[in-house]
């Protein structure tokens, strides 16, 4: 589904969001999240085929756990984020990686500086992704990849598809500071997120399903993990009085318990990696 272009002030409104929500989250977020978006590491770095030695960049980098494994697996790995909360904390997490705050749009770095680029789950955060995509490029060699994660559609990303279909059942006014028109599901769609990196320039484009499910100990972890890791979510159900958060509450408790095994919540969890490659014959 197409998506209707930010203006430059509802794209620095969202920027403006997403810096101060990330700010406020990065240290929930590190605790529930980051081991769940940590189940698209694998898949990314191999998109790129990382190897040792590769001069890599991981955009949007948060908590810096990609980066970090890409350095684990020997790459020269860089990480960038618009938070600079996040970036405070990757630094500290992983003292050896050079960690810095910077806008997707706006990388700090020169044209053609990586052999690879990577971005675990910031696409939908971008408030102009064809800009976004087109400034990775921009900073990789030619013949150099790219490789981005987002989520698969919520009906079969439970944790993200929880929260939104239990908010749905509400006729919940949301905070007057929330972004519009913003669609943070566009690239769920494998055409949408094909056109994207070719767009972009990239060739031997291609776009990976990856299913999986991931165990939550129980509902209130769920609950205050989402809370505390997802922006837009967490400041639309905070923004209500006492007694909607609480029958929103009941209602998300009535939804995730269809997920119950012996273990916790067995959710299932999907996203999809796109890839290319930038042309040998490209500036
Ligand atoms: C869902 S988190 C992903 C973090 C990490 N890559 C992971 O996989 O866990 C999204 C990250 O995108 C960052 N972000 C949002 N908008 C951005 C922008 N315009 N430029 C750079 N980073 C941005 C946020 O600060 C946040 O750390």
């Amino acid at each position: 589904m197409p998506a209707r272009k930010l203006s430059t002030s509802e794209a620095e409104q969202l920027r403006a969001f997403e810096r101060q929500g990330h700010d406020a989250l990065a240290a929930t977020y590190q605790e529930f999240f980051a081991p769940v978006t940590a189940i698209a590491i694998a898949p990314l770095l191999d998109a790129v085929g990382l190897r040792p030695g590769t001069h890599l960049l991981d955009v949007a980098a948060g908590p810096g756990k990609l980066a970090a494994a890409a350095a684990r697996r020997g790459a020269q790995a860089v990480g960038v984020d618009l938070s600079p909360r996040m970036v405070e904390l990757a630094r500290r997490l992983h003292p050896g990686i050079d960690f810095r705050e910077a806008e997707v749009e706006h990388l700090p770095f020169a044209d053609r500086t990586f052999d690879a680029v990577v971005c675990g789950f910031g696409l939908g955060h971008f408030p102009r992704p064809e800009a976004a995509v087109a400034e990775c490029a921009r900073t990789i060699k030619p013949g150099g990849r790219m490789a981005l994660a987002w989520w698969d559609d919520p009906a079969r990303q439970r944790i993200q598809g929880l929260f939104r279909e239990t908010i749905a059942e509400f006729a919940v006014t949301l905070p007057p500071d929330l972004p519009q028109a913003h669609n943070s599901y566009r690239f769920s769609d494998t055409e949408e997120f094909l056109r994207l990196l070719r767009g972009a320039g990239l060739v031997d484009v291609a776009v990976a399903e990856h299913a999986t499910s991931y165990c939550v100990p129980d509902v209130e972890t769920l609950w205050r993990g989402g809370l505390g890791s997802c922006v837009l979510t967490g400041a639309a159900i905070r923004h209500q009085d006492e007694a909607t958060q609480k029958r929103i509450r009941a209602a998300f408790e009535r939804r995730a318990s269809v997920y119950q095994s012996a273990n916790g919540l067995d959710l299932p969890i999907a996203f999809k990696v796109g890839s290319g490659r930038k042309p040998q014959e490209s500036r």
